[in-house]
């Protein structure tokens, strides 16, 4: 039969346009940076997450966004592959999905925080997810429930609420001793906290980012009597369920040139490792940290190079330090 070509034609692009509109999907800037304080938006009601967010695949994000340049394209493809697949229940902001994974990816990659929202940026709309985005979560996640995963779970159901009360959701903790540890480390972080807030140490600061309780950002000043004044380096600290039995794991976000701290921020420093001990808390580990800053201990040296440098040319190592810090400790 004969088609007017324009009729034709419009047909075409209506097609077109159904095609992209069930095709490709977006996930919000506010799932990635969200507006309105964390406070604020805890007094709303929030539903749990309809997705078992728990089981997503984070080896996608893991595996491709590594520091320390945590490179922009990699980091978003990776977030995107992962998020989505769910991007619907994400961009809801009546529900803990968001929030959830975030707090599960920073569990399982370590990230700094905002990592994701000051890299990732498509249009206005927010991040464009590829118009063949596989529909069925079950692809992306296909079981994986580890020891590591019941852990974070228990640590997410005191995580997302930043209280430590008893009315957690039972329901997903496999263990009742963990929950029972998880609740005494709650308990302990937030004493922490109070504490700090209290009396808070002259030379850093320190408190959870966002609604995580278990995974907190500190600064360091650079000690006036090391080559590192003036500087202020950034820390971050993840609590581990089993707190204050186990460390905190601490490490640098500001690079710093240093005996004891190597590229990945990791710090070689015996109360972090052996020589813990439940008494400790934060404010004495930034308190070390600071002092080692000050004393470094090339005896047992985390980065030889720098070590050697230390005990044999001593101006040098003054000087390389004083300018990494200018470099990237200040303004
Ligand atoms: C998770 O993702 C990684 C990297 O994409 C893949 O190699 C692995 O097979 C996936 N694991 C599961 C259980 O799907
Ligand atoms: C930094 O971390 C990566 C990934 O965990 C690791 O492969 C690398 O060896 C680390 N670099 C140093 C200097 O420890």
């Amino acid at each position: 039969m004969d088609l007017d070509p324009k009729l034709s034609l419009m047909a075409l692009m209506l097609v077109a346009f159904a095609g992209l509109a069930t095709a490709s999907s977006f996930i919000s800037d506010d799932v990635l940076a969200p507006r309105g304080s964390g406070g604020r938006s805890l007094l709303q009601a929030k539903t749990d997450c309809p997705v078992n967010i728990q089981f997503l695949n984070y080896t996608i994000i893991t595996s491709q966004c590594k520091g320390p340049r945590y490179p922009a394209d990699l980091c978003c493809g990776a977030f995107k592959e992962l998020a989505c697949p769910i991007a619907t229940e994400l961009n809801d902001v009546t529900n803990y999905c968001a929030t959830t994974l975030f707090s599960y990816i920073t569990v399982h990659g370590n990230y700094p925080p905002g990592l994701f929202a000051s890299e990732c940026r498509d249009d206005k709309e927010g991040l464009v997810c590829p118009a063949s985005a596989p529909q069925s979560q079950e692809d992306a996640s296909s079981g994986y429930m580890n020891r590591q995963s019941i852990m974070s779970v228990i640590f997410l159901a005191c995580g997302v609420v930043l209280k430590c009360g008893s009315s957690w959701p039972l329901k997903v903790a496999g263990s009742q001793m963990s929950l029972l540890g998880a609740s005494m480390a709650c308990r302990r972080i937030q004493k922490e906290l109070q504490d700090l807030q209290r009396d808070p140490p002259a030379s850093c600061s320190a408190g959870p980012v966002g609604e995580d309780l278990f995974h907190w950002q500190a600064t360091i000043m650079g000690p006036s009597d090391s080559p590192y004044a003036g500087g202020v380096f950034f820390v971050t600290i993840h609590f581990p369920p089993d707190y204050p039995f186990k460390p905190p794991m601490v490490n640098f976000q500001t690079k710093v040139y240093h005996p004891n701290i190597n590229s990945n921020g990791s710090i070689c420093l015996d109360i972090l490792k052996d020589q813990w001990s439940p008494a400790l808390t934060i404010s004495k580990v930034l308190l070390s940290v600071s002092s080692l800053l000050t004393d470094p201990n090339p005896d047992d040296p985390l980065v030889p190079e720098i070590a050697h440098m230390y005990n044999n040319h001593r101006r040098r190592y003054e000087e390389m330090a004083r300018s990494w810090t200018q470099k990237h400790a200040m303004g």
